[in-house]
C-alpha cells in the first residue's frame, strides 16, 4: 500500500530536502551548496537556458527556490542531443554534486552544479510567447494573457512570496490579539461603502439578484452585537469603480472589528499589527508612536487626506475660505493681479532647490498642470536666487517688498522655486496637492525604502455629492458622528461642520486603511439614514436587519479594514497593486487571460430569467 505524505508548505522553504518523496526530486533547485559536493541527488524543475560548448552541455533548471547548474558530459550530451529538452521543459535529473569550477556568485547554489548520471523529459512546453527572466520582454496584455507563466518570473514569485508572509504575520499578531477570523457571505444584499455593486442573478428567486460584498461591514458589526468582541478576516471585497493603479474590483481587506471601545483602542491596536508586520518584513522596528493629523489639517497642509509626510513642502495659504481667517489675508490684499484678485483661493508651494530650472522647464511644468487631469490654466511661479533677489513670471504686478512677503510667507529660502496656483477652492486644492507629489518625484523625495506612516483622524460625517446635489456619508452610513456634533445633525445649513470618529491609517500618500466607531443605537442610525435623504420604509427596508440588531443589546463598537494589496504593494516598495495578486484583472476589469466578463447562452439566460 502506498502512503502520501504531506508536507506542511512552510517546511519546504527551510528544509533540506524532501528525503520522502523522492520520486521526483530529493532536494530543490535553490537548496544544494559545497556542502553536498558528492552526493547523489534527483531535481526536478523548468528549463530556463542550455548553453553548449562542442560536446559538453550546461543546462540552469527551475524551481520555485532557485536554479541549478546541470552538466551534462560528453556521454549524456549525446542523449541530450538526440532529443534535447527546450526552453520551460519539465526535466528530471540524476547525478553527483560537483564543485564547479566556474563559480557563480549571483545565485546561491553558484558554488556547485550537478554532474548529470540520467535525465527524463517529464513534459515538453511551446515556446513561450515572452522571456521568463527578471526583466521580461513581453508586454502588459500579454504577461496578463499567459499569467502562469509571468508569474514563474522572480519579481512575481518575490511579491507573492511577500503577500504570503504578511499574511503570515498579520494572522499571527492578531492572534495573539485574541481576534478569531469568522466567515462572511458573498451573496448577500448591497453594502454602501461609495462604489457601484457586482449582481449575482438569483436562479431561484426569479428577477432578483444579489450583491457581492463591497465589504463585510454589516456582518461585523452583526458578529459585534453576537458577542464576538474580536472578529478579523482577510477576505475578498467586490466594487465595481474606476480602475487606478491602487484599484482592483476584486481586493483583499483585513477587515476587523472590536467591542467594548474607543477610537484610541483601536488606534493602538492597528498600529501595532503595522509595527509587526513591518518589523517581520523589514526586519527593523518602528519605535515611534505613529503621528496624527487631523483631516482639516491634512487638507490646509498637503490639499489632501492622504497626505505624503515623507517630505515637507506644506502648502502655504495665501488666501483660502476655508477657514475663517486665512492666515496669508495680508499678504495678498488687493494685489492688482486680477488672477488672484479674483480668485477664491490662492496656494503655494517653495520647492526647495529649484529656482535654478530654466524657462524650458517651467513651460514644461505649465504644461503639466494644463493637462486634463490637473485642469488649471497655469502656474505663477517666483524664483528665489541664491543673491536674494526673486525674479517672478509676474513681476510687473508685484514689487520686490510684495515678492519678499509672498517668499517669506511659504517659508522660502535662497535658492527655492515658490510655485502659485489660483482658482476655485476644492481644484486648486487638488491641483496644488498633485503638484506637490509631481515637485517630491522630480526632487527624488518619495523614496519607496522610506516608510513614514500616519493616522488622519477627525473626519467629516457626510459629503455633499456635486453630482447627486446631496449629502452622501464620507465614510458610510454606520459611522458615528462625534457625540458632542449629534445636534448639529437637525439642522442642514450645519451638515459640513459635522465630524465623525472615523480615522485613515495612511502610508507614503496611499489610503492603506479606513474605520470607524460604529452607531450602536436604533434611533441615532434611524437620524442618519434621514439625514442621508432616506424614508424611514427605505431605512427599513435596506437595514432593517442591523437596527433590528440593535434592539437586541448591541455593545459599542468600531473597526478598521486596511487594503491588504496595498499593504503589500507598498512594503514592496510599489505603488501598483497589480503585481501582488496571483490573477488581477487589467485596467477595463478584464480578466485577459479566461476573457471573462463574457457573455452567457440563451439557455443560462432563461434559466435566470433575464432577457
Ligand atoms: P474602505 O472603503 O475605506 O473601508 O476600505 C478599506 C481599505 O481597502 C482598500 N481598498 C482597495 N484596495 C484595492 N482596490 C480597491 N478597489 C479598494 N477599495 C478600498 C483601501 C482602503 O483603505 N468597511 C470599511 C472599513 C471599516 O469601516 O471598518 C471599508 O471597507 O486601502
Amino acid at each position: 500500500m502506498q502512503t502520501s505524505i504531506i508536507i506542511h508548505p512552510s517546511s519546504l522553504s527551510s528544509h533540506s530536502c524532501f528525503k520522502d518523496i523522492i520520486m521526483y526530486r530529493t532536494h530543490t533547485c535553490g537548496e544544494l551548496r559545497m556542502q553536498h559536493v558528492g552526493n547523489e541527488v534527483t531535481l526536478a524543475g523548468w528549463v530556463q537556458t542550455v548553453r553548449k560548448f562542442g560536446s559538453i552541455t550546461f543546462l540552469d533548471l527551475r524551481d520555485r527556490y532557485g536554479i541549478t547548474q546541470l552538466y551534462f558530459n560528453e556521454e549524456m550530451n549525446a542523449r541530450f542531443d538526440a532529443n534535447p529538452p527546450g526552453r520551460e521543459f519539465v526535466i528530471q535529473a540524476k547525478g553527483k554534486v560537483l564543485e564547479r569550477t566556474n563559480k557563480n556568485a549571483k545565485i546561491q547554489t553558484g558554488d556547485i552544479e550537478i554532474g548529470v548520471a540520467d535525465f527524463t523529459i517529464i513534459n515538453s512546453a511551446a515556446t513561450p510567447p515572452f522571456t521568463i527572466e527578471e526583466d521580461t520582454d513581453g508586454g502588459d496584455e500579454l504577461r496578463m494573457k499567459y499569467r502562469y507563466l509571468d508569474l514563474r518570473r522572480p519579481p512575481l514569485k518575490r511579491n507573492l512570496e511577500l503577500r504570503y508572509k504578511v499574511n503570515r504575520s498579520v494572522r499571527n499578531y492578531l492572534d495573539t490579539q485574541g481576534f478569531w477570523d469568522i466567515e462572511t457571505p458573498f451573496l448577500i444584499r448591497s453594502t454602501p461603502e461609495g462604489a457601484r455593486d457586482f449582481v449575482v442573478p438569483s436562479r431561484m428567486n426569479e428577477g432578483q439578484f444579489y450583491a457581492l460584498p463591497q465589504s463585510p461591514q454589516t456582518f461585523k458589526q452583526l458578529l459585534m452585537v453576537s458577542g464576538y468582541d474580536r472578529y478579523y478576516q482577510i477576505v475578498k471585497c467586490f466594487r465595481d469603480e474606476d480602475l487606478r493603479a491602487d484599484r482592483q474590483p476584486e481586493f483583499t481587506q483585513i477587515d476587523c472589528e472590536m467591542s467594548f471601545v474607543e477610537q484610541e483602542d483601536i488606534l493602538n491596536t492597528f498600529e501595532g499589527l503595522f509595527k509587526h508586520v513591518y518589523k517581520d518584513i523589514k526586519g527593523t522596528e518602528i519605535t515611534e508612536a505613529f503621528p496624527r493629523m487631523t483631516f482639516d489639517d491634512a487638507m490646509w497642509h498637503y490639499g489632501n487626506d492622504k497626505p505624503d509626510i515623507r517630505f515637507e513642502m506644506k502648502i502655504a495659504n495665501l488666501k483660502a475660505p476655508s477657514r475663517p481667517s486665512p492666515e496669508g489675508k495680508e499678504v495678498l490684499l488687493n494685489t492688482g493681479f486680477k488672477v488672484f484678485d479674483d480668485a477664491e483661493t490662492v496656494l503655494a508651494i517653495a520647492v526647495k532647490g529649484a529656482a535654478e530650472y530654466t524657462r524650458k522647464q517651467l513651460d514644461e511644468l505649465t504644461e503639466w498642470i494644463k493637462r486634463p487631469q490637473i485642469g488649471m490654466s497655469g502656474v505663477v511661479n517666483i524664483k528665489c536666487n541664491t543673491d536674494g533677489t526673486l525674479k517672478s513670471s509676474v513681476d510687473k504686478f508685484f514689487n520686490e517688498e510684495k515678492l519678499k512677503a509672498i517668499a517669506s510667507f511659504c517659508d522660502a529660502k535662497p535658492g527655492d522655486l515658490i510655485l502659485i496656483l489660483a482658482g476655485a477652492e476644492t481644484r486648486t486644492r487638488k491641483a496644488m496637492s498633485e503638484l506637490r507629489l509631481e515637485m517630491g518625484n522630480r526632487l527624488g523625495l518619495r523614496d519607496a525604502t522610506v516608510y513614514k506612516p500616519l493616522w488622519v483622524i477627525d473626519f467629516p460625517l457626510f459629503e455633499f455629492d456635486e453630482d447627486g446635489k446631496r449629502w452622501v456619508a464620507r465614510h458610510h452610513p454606520f459611522t458615528s458622528p462625534k457625540p458632542e456634533h449629534i445636534p448639529l445633525m437637525d439642522d442642514l445649513s450645519r451638515y459640513a461642520e459635522i465630524k465623525a470618529n472615523a480615522y485613515d491609517m495612511v502610508l507614503n500618500g496611499t489610503e492603506i486603511g479606513g474605520g470607524s466607531i460604529r452607531i450602536f443605537h436604533r434611533d441615532l442610525q434611524e437620524k442618519m439614514f434621514a439625514a442621508l435623504g432616506m424614508t424611514k420604509e427605505e431605512a427599513q427596508d435596506k437595514f432593517g436587519f442591523l437596527m433590528g440588531a440593535f434592539e437586541y443589546g448591541a455593545p459599542p463598537h468600531g473597526g478598521i479594514a486596511l487594503g491588504f494589496d496595498r499593504f503589500c504593494a507598498l512594503l514592496g516598495g510599489q505603488e501598483s497593486i497589480r503585481d501582488y495578486i496571483a490573477f488581477p484583472k487589467n485596467n477595463s476589469g478584464r480578466d485577459v487571460m479566461l476573457d471573462a466578463p463574457s457573455g452567457i447562452d440563451e439557455v443560462q439566460k432563461k434559466e435566470l430569467g433575464l432577457k
